[in-house]
This record gives structure tokens, sequence and C-alpha cells, in this order.
């Protein structure tokens, strides 16, 4: 298989870079570079039914992703996860349409495989074999996997009230794990520190470009599990926001190259009320979000206040249509169990808030409710245990 990829380039002054080095943001201006793919030879040479035939994880939409060399692809089987049509919860509220995509059932338990795999894949093949990495919880566990699985040295970075699940599979699956005390701008600071000292590469979410890329397959998969059209809404708990920057992107390749043409959805950011800086930024219109004072949230994965890509995420809400709304955190573990009474889905509770932003959103008539809505499970319940004792 061949991939399409042609060239980086920045989402804000523009400028093109080759993708043959170790590169990490723009070297110009310092902002998120793009993968970027030669669309009118992949639209003229390759028919969108060929990935149905395939392998049924990621890698099956081999032609839009960065590795050159198949030898290089670093996987667990990350991707093609089921899209569950929530006729249960759907009832509740008033919905048809309503479909949860699990993420949980990711290697590691968590959509960050998607990113990671495809981060770890390339930066092997540009050879880099000493990765580094701040990390909410999650993002740490898939790194430690997929550098074990690719043979490279993983260094994880992680603030010490991480999950318990996240700290142990670091350490079960070989990582070197420092836990720091502080939030992931601390484990930012102290992995980039190494990583100069070192010769380490860094591999922080939308400071190199091919996390985002391993992401937008979730939307690939979504336009085709939906018979190659997008859905109306898709309900996401952003973090750093590297899932909805990836997946509106998937849907701009996607469109150019012809193969859907309905609309991108309507994008909603879910964030927690204890560390909302998407949502301020928001509701205040602003193009840019400041950092959150004090975060805090049981959502490990939420807990991110200062949003490096957070200008293409507010393009994304206001571009699309969408919003952003911020829920509390014992809502969110409370919808863990509703969600899971419902439909058998364990989800986390970054997950289970989608389920409450979307109904504030019922609630303020957003929605009409025959949309087709997606709400984005990214990551297994089973990892967050601890958090129901509090129930
Ligand atoms: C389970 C879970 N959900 C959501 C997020 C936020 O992801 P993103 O950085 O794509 O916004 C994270 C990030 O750590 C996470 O672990
Ligand atoms: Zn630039």
């Amino acid at each position: 298989m061949k991939s399409y990829l042609s060239h980086l380039e920045c989402t804000s002054c523009g400028k093109s870079h080759s993708h043959t080095q170790a590169i990490r943001t723009c070297p110009n201006c310092g902002k998120v570079l793009f993968a970027r793919y030669d669309l009118p030879s992949l639209k003229r040479e390759v028919n969108r039914e060929v990935f149905k035939g395939r392998r049924s994880d990621m890698w099956r939409f081999y032609e839009m992703m960065p590795v050159l060399e198949e030898g290089n692809v670093v996987s667990l089987g990350e991707g093609g996860t089921p899209l569950l049509h929530a006729k249960n919860l759907g009832r509740k509220l008033g919905l048809k349409n309503l479909y949860i995509k699990d993420e949980g059932l990711n290697p590691t338990g968590s959509f960050k495989a998607r990113g990671i795999s495809a981060a770890v894949s390339k930066a092997k093949e540009v050879g880099q074999t000493r990765l580094t990495m701040p990390t909410a919880g999650n993002a740490g566990g898939a790194l430690a996997a997929y550098a074990a699985r690719g043979g490279l040295e993983a260094h994880v970075f992680m603030p010490k009230d991480a999950p318990e699940a996240n700290k142990k599979e670091c350490q079960a699956l070989g990582s070197n794990l420092t836990l720091v005390d502080g939030l992931i701008g601390d484990a930012g600071r102290l992995s980039q520190e190494k990583a100069q000292k070192e010769g380490l590469f860094d591999i922080s979410t939308l400071r190199e470009p091919y996390r985002a890329e391993g992401k937008k397959t979730m939307a690939l998969e979504l336009a085709m599990d939906l018979g190659w059209r997008t859905p109306d809404a898709i309900i996401y708990p952003t973090g750093g926001g590297t899932g909805i920057v990836g997946m509106w992107k998937a849907f701009e390749e996607l469109r150019e190259l012809g193969w859907i043409d309905s609309p991108q959805p309507k994008f909603v950011s879910v964030q927690a009320e204890g560390c909302q800086p998407i949502v301020k930024a928001f509701h205040e219109g602003s193009n840019e979000s400041e950092p959150w004072p004090n975060a805090s949230t049981e959502a490990a994965g939420l807990r991110v206040p200062s949003v490096f890509a957070d200008y293409i995420i507010l393009r994304v809400l206001r571009e699309t249509g969408g919003t952003a709304i911020a829920v509390s955190d014992s809502d969110m573990v409370k919808a863990m169990s509703e969600m899971g009474a419902a439909e058998g889905v364990f989800a986390c509770p970054e997950g289970a808030a989608t389920l409450v932003g979307l109904k504030r959103l019922l609630d303020q008539s957003f929605f009409q409710g025959s949309e087709t809505i997606i709400l984005m499970n990214t990551g297994s319940g089973l990892k967050y245990l601890d958090l129901l004792d509090t129930l």
C-alpha cells in the first residue's frame, strides 16, 4: 500500500515543511502543523470501497495515513471500534438516531491508542527511538504500550493524581514513569527539559503533527459506517482537543476527495466545570483561550488548563455551528452508571460527560430530535474504578 502524504503545512502561517525530518511545531512560527496529502492523486487512483475489505483496524486507511513504509507501522489493533445505536438512551431522550462510538475497546482502553500508534510509527520512521511525553493518564499508558511493541524507549510524565490504572499500566508496560506534583502543564515542562537535555523526542499532543492523524481515523470510520456521510453532530469531551481537530480534518479531506458530500457535523466540546477554558473562550467570542486557573476535575483527560490548539478548536466549533458546554463532576459520574445501565457501555467519566452535555443541549432545544448524534466515549470506565466509590 502507498501513503499519499506530501508535506506538512502550518495551520497559522501556512508555510510548508518536509515530512522526512523529525519535526514538532512550525519552525517558522511555533504553531500546529498539519500533515497534507496528495488528495487529487488519491482521488484518481483509489476508490473508497477498497477500505471495506481490509484489516479492521485504523491502518485500513493507509493511503490517508502518514507512514511511508508499512514495516514502520507499530500496531496493536487500534481502531475499528463499534458505532452502537443507543436505542435505549435515545428512547428516553426522544432521539431516534443517537449513537455511541465506543473507544473504550481500543488497546490500552482508550482512543489515545490511535494517536499514539500513528505518532510512534512515524517517529520510528524518521529515526526517533527515544520518546517522551506529558500525559493526563491514558496517553501515557498508550505510549508505554506502543513503545514496547515497537522496541522504542518511553518516558512518561504524569500528574501524581492521575488514575491509578494509568500509573500501573505505564509501569507494567515497561515505560519510565515520573509522577509530577502539579498539572499536565508542569509535566509538559519536565518532559521538554528531559527531551532537550538527553536528545529525546517529545510527542506532546498537537506539538507534533501525527497524533491528530491517528485520531482522524475515528471520523473516517464514522463516515464509512454511516454509508459515506457525516453525522449531524459529534459530542466530544475536550482536553487538548486532538480528537476534534483530527476528526474535523478527516471530514475536510473526505469532502475534498469527493467521498462525502454532506456538511461537517456540528462539533460540540464538553468540558468539566472545574477546567473549561474552551467553553469560556467560545461563549466570550474569543479566538484564543486563557489558561484555566486551579484546574480541577476527576475526569483526568479533561484537566488540561492550557490548550495549545485552542485557535483551531474554536474555529471548528464556530464554523460547524457547534457549541461548548461545561458539566459537573458529580453529573459525569452519575452518567457513567446511566450510560452503563441503559446501553451496556461502561464509559469513562470523560465519555459519560458527553451524555450530560447532550441532555443540557436538549433542554436548550439545540437539537430537533431527528438528527444523527454521536457521543464519543473516549475510554473505558474500567480505568476509573476508584471514582465509582464516590457515587
Ligand atoms: C478518556 C479521555 N477522554 C478525553 C480526553 C481529551 O482528549 P483530547 O486531548 O483529544 O481533547 C482524554 C485526554 O487525556 C482522555 O484520556
Ligand atoms: Zn507557522
